[in-house]
């Protein structure tokens, strides 16, 4: 194999072959191949794309250089959601409990926060005492006792992935399409999946911000996640704000339980059961949308999916106590409520300005060793359409001292702004399978 010659067909416009593939990328992995041919390489594929017989070759390529979680003889199907990332999105720390009280599995990989987005590990660490890095053995017999479990990408899973991805990282290489749905596929498919759904983030939160660049990052996924024989579908959910009403790392978690209660905010909720439904469905133990929400609601107001959440906090070591009184979690030192300036509608709620005020507080990492404050952040009871009062109290900012106070304070005065007119974008916009794309407008 001529590395340089590779690159340049590749910079041509040509398509390597699945042998080639496979040797570059092996090779790559055990450091036979520099990273300065294969950022060249990744540089040309940016440009050039992927085809599908590529795609399908890298992916299951990463998905084999390690291990993968293995419930040969279980007839349990297992299911996950994958979503490409916002500010305040806690939709997988309720669907994990929720759906596994609905005869399905749920063994769910999660990230860290990434740029101005939470991660769904960071969350759970807010929990005293809860582990997520638990061993692919301790996963698989986890979901075969619970239902459920939530863990990182250990170095097992996908170790190819896990050197490109920090390589694409700092060589302007992420946002790329297919080496995107590649990068994701390669770990859900690690996880004996039979069936997957994708929340694609879009709007001004979002990495994915225009919906044409989400329609085609949930095509190019759904192409892969069939090929491989793991049912895909996906939603198109909106981050143009904040999805009511925490951002920061123990208020979401309190966020979650009290929408395991049945009282958390209503658009939450939606989502919940929008996500939840199709998964439900790409698992087949549902037939339509009625029947899955159907379940999912007896499983949130029977208080089987908080139990469940409870017992999950349990088994990976957090203290399940934060259940009944979630003054267990971190607590913030400082908390201001901001009130409206003037009388209107609320025009926008920034979701990025949100996102990246979260980690000015604490709340997120600056560099990658930097340790994190849980207890930081906002909560934020408008969005854009509602109509407030001069006076009205619309969000507070949970600080650990007076210097986080007044960046939190200038952050939200930066992101809600209130006018004369503001409308809201569907909850959730479109449904993607393989047989074709519908527009839903879910408000
Ligand atoms: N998430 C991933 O896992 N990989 C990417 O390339 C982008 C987001």
């Amino acid at each position: 194999m001529v590395v340089a010659s590779l690159i340049e067909r590749k910079r041509g416009g040509e398509a390597l072959t699945a042998p080639e593939w496979r040797e570059l990328l092996q090779a790559y992995g055990t450091d036979a191949v520099p990273d300065y041919q294969m950022a060249a390489l990744l540089m040309a594929v940016f440009f050039q794309g992927l085809t599908a017989e590529e795609l399908y070759t890298v992916t299951d390529t990463m998905l084999h250089s390690g291990a993968s979680l293995d419930f040969d003889g279980w007839d349990t199907p297992r299911v996950d959601k994958h979503s490409t990332g916002g500010v305040g999105d806690k939709t997988s720390i309720v669907l994990a409990p929720l759906l596994a009280c609905c005869d399905v599995a749920v063994p769910m990989l999660s990230g860290r926060g990434l740029g101005h987005t939470g991660g769904t590990l960071d969350k759970l660490e807010s929990i005293p005492g809860f582990r997520t890095g638990l061993s692919l053995e301790e996963a698989e017999r986890q979901v075969r006792t619970l239902g459920c479990a939530m863990l990182g990408q250990s170095r097992d899973i996908a170790p190819i992935d896990r050197k490109l991805y920090a390589l694409r990282d700092v060589t302007a290489t992420i946002e790329s399409i297919p080496l995107i749905a590649a990068s994701i596929m390669s770990k859900k498919l690690a996880e004996g999946l039979n069936g997957l759904v994708l929340d694609v983030k879009t709007g001004s939160g979002a990495f994915m911000v225009d919906v044409e660049d989400a329609l085609a990052l949930a095509r190019t996924t759904i192409e892969l996640g069939e090929a491989h024989g793991c049912r895909t579908t996906a939603l198109l959910t909106a981050m143009d704000r904040p999805p009511r009403w925490s951002v920061g790392n123990s208020l979401e978690i309190e966020e979650c339980i009290s929408t395991l209660q049945g009282e958390g905010p209503s658009d939450l909720a939606e989502v919940i059961l929008a996500l939840g439904s199709e998964m439900l469905m790409s698992a087949g133990v549902a037939g339509d949308p009625t029947e899955a929400r159907c379940r999912l609601e007896d499983a949130l107001a029977s208080g089987k999916a908080l139990e469940r959440f409870a017992a999950l906090i349990e088994a990976q070591g957090g203290n399940p106590a934060i259940i009944d009184d979630p003054a267990v979690l971190p607590q913030a030192e400082e908390i201001e409520v901001l009130e409206a300036s003037a009388a209107g509608v609320v025009q926008s709620v920034e979701p990025r300005r949100i996102g990246l005020a979260v980690i000015e507080l604490g709340g997120g990492r600056q560099r990658l060793d930097d340790d994190i404050d849980p207890s930081v952040g906002f909560v934020i009871s408008v969005k854009p359409g509602d109509r407030v009062a001069a006076g009205e109290a619309i969000a507070s900012v949970f600080a650990r001292d007076a210097e986080g106070i007044r960046a939190g304070r200038a952050a939200l005065e930066e992101a809600i702004v209130i006018g004369e007119v503001g409308s809201l974008t569907p909850l959730v916009s479109h449904r993607v399978t393989a047989a074709g794309t519908e527009v839903l407008e879910v408000t």
